[in-house]
């Protein structure tokens, strides 16, 4: 399973990086404001000088034509870019479009199998469905990655699951196990896959005896 660093701090991404945990980045709006007055496209250049893998940089307009443009413009960045537009009638439009023109699409915004169907249909590289923002309202995300998985397995589609809003180590470890192509995820998340308190309290044991026995 690919990790993707869902962030767009400079920091973290170098950081995941360095631990070969950074294979692609999602960015939305959201994370592209938290990081202050920052140019779109300078910055997605600098995200893309970091990592090789893609790098999702999102449309903002709401129609077809205006979608393909801002992401025909997106995609001279750097190489490794990829566009991506929500599933919407429009987005799906503008994804079959700049899937003509050789440009990969992130359908995002996914929240149910059958826009995971269309947004394959329509010719998405990836689709990335929202398991925390399903579990925020009382449904199961893990149960719509495993359904869009099984139903993409039936076929030869190209497009790429990609498990995204995820919240806590449980959606990773779980997304792995249904064999999620990716998994994006906040620096935050990559730190808590790394603690178990045994690992702390066993370190510290260990030193402690070492010491105890008169080494330094
Ligand atoms: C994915 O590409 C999105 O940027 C992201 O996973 C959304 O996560 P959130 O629901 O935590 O905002």
């Amino acid at each position: 399973m690919n990790f993707f660093l869902d962030t767009a701090n400079l920091n973290e991404i170098r950081e995941a990086a360095a631990f070969g945990f950074a294979d692609g980045v999602t960015t939305n709006p959201s994370l592209i404001s938290k990081e202050g007055n920052v140019d779109f496209k300078q910055h997605i250049a600098a995200i893309c000088e970091i990592v090789q893998g893609p790098v999702s940089a999102e449309v903002t307009s709401l129609d077809k034509d205006g979608m393909v443009r801002e992401g025909l413009e997106y995609s001279k960045i750097a190489p490794n870019v990829v566009v991506k537009c929500p599933l919407t009638k429009e987005g799906l439009r503008a994804t079959r479009e700049l899937d003509h023109q050789g440009v990969k699409v992130n359908v995002t915004l996914c929240f149910s199998a059958a826009q995971a169907i269309l947004a394959a249909k329509a010719g998405a590289s990836f689709i990335s469905p929202f398991l925390g923002r399903l579990d925020d309202i009382g449904e199961n995300g893990l149960v719509l990655l495993r359904d869009i998985i099984e139903i993409y397995e039936n076929y030869n589609w190209k497009t790429e699951v990609l498990a995204a809003s995820l919240r806590n180590p449980i959606h990773v470890i779980e997304a792995a196990r249904l064999g999620s192509d990716i998994a994006t995820m906040p620096f935050k998340v990559i730190d808590q896959l790394f603690n178990h308190p045994l690992t702390d309290k066993g370190q510290a044991q260990f030193l402690a005896d070492w010491q105890k026995s008169g080494r330094k």
